[in-house]
């Protein structure tokens, strides 16, 4: 089956390139909106921006499923709805969406896209993760700070539950290939919530030094960021506050038949 993954450069589309790209049964497309970036073994680079509608359809030539990595802009919705409508009338979606889609950005904008992949006339499945162990090695959010040895992190009472992309891309993976995840919304945790200090200290015992938790407050941990993105992630803090992400599920042993890994395993395993 030819399967599409929509952001495979980025933490959980690699991730889930790691797992679909050595199956003989797949034929895997990874898009970028820089296919000359795409580097992985056994991935047919695509071009798939989306600023560049006109290069959909011959991305979704053909595909029997697609991964969808939902663009952090306003539009979104709309987006992946037009998107949507270039496949083939028989693929089968799987979105990463939110948790608790309805409060996630303004006027429900994850529900928005949710509700874009349900009406497109096409099979799904929904994914709901909570926030990725890998912000926290990834230099476009956490990775420099921690490389530093400090972690600023608003809301010190606030637990989250961390999930690995790797254990996101496994459940991704039998809903792309087996129908019988059809029509199912997964929520998504690692295995337990713990404070940002406790997140610290898992931290400096796995990589053997001090990481040192900093509260920066609200508005710093919106430091360098604006329009779209800082209203989401200011919004985003509100629902850390609020606990949102403290939920713990069993869905990934469920799914995938092993416990959802660790914080400890995450970091053993990056480094
Ligand atoms: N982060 C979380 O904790 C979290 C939690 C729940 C849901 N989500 C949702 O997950 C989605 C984001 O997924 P993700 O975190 O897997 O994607 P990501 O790592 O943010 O990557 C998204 C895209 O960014 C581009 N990119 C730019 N610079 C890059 C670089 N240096 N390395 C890799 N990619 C780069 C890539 O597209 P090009 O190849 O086109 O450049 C890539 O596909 C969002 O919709 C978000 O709302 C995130």
């Amino acid at each position: 089956m030819r399967i599409l993954i929509t952001g495979v450069r980025g933490k959980t589309g690699s991730a889930l390139a790691d797992r679909l790209a050595p199956r003989d049964d797949v034929e895997l497309w990874g898009g970028s909106s820089d296919p000359a970036l795409v580097d992985h073994d056994r991935v047919v680079p695509v071009e798939l921006s989306w600023d560049r509608p006109e290069g959909w359809a011959r991305a979704t030539d053909g595909v029997d499923a697609v991964f969808v990595v939902v663009p952090l802009r306003e539009d979104a919705p709309d987006l992946v709805a037009s998107f949507l409508a270039t496949t083939p009338a028989s693929t089968h979606v799987v979105l990463l969406s939110e948790r608790d889609p309805e409060q996630s950005g303004s006027e429900g904008w994850s529900a928005r896209v949710e509700r874009a992949v349900r009406e497109s006339g096409r099979s799904w499945t929904m994914v709901r993760p909570g926030w990725f162990m890998q912000v926290l090695t990834d230099p476009r959010f956490f990775g420099e700070q921690i490389a530093e040895g400090r972690f600023a992190f608003p809301h010190p009472d606030a637990r989250m539950a961390w999930i690995d992309t790797r254990d996101i891309a496994e459940v991704a993976e039998l809903a792309l290939t087996d129908e019988r995840h059809v029509g199912q919304t997964y929520e998504l945790s690692g295995p337990e919530a713990v404070p940002p200090a406790r997140t610290a200290a898992r931290l400096s015992a796995a990589l053997g030094r001090t990481v040192r938790y900093t509260d920066p407050g609200t508005e710093g941990s919106l430091e360098g960021l604006s329009g779209f993105e800082r209203d989401l992630t200011a919004l985003t803090y509100e629902r850390v506050r609020a606990g949102h992400f403290a939920l713990v599920t069993d869905t990934v042993s469920r799914l995938t038949g092993h416990p959802a890994r660790s914080l400890e395993r995450f970091v053993a395993d990056a480094a």
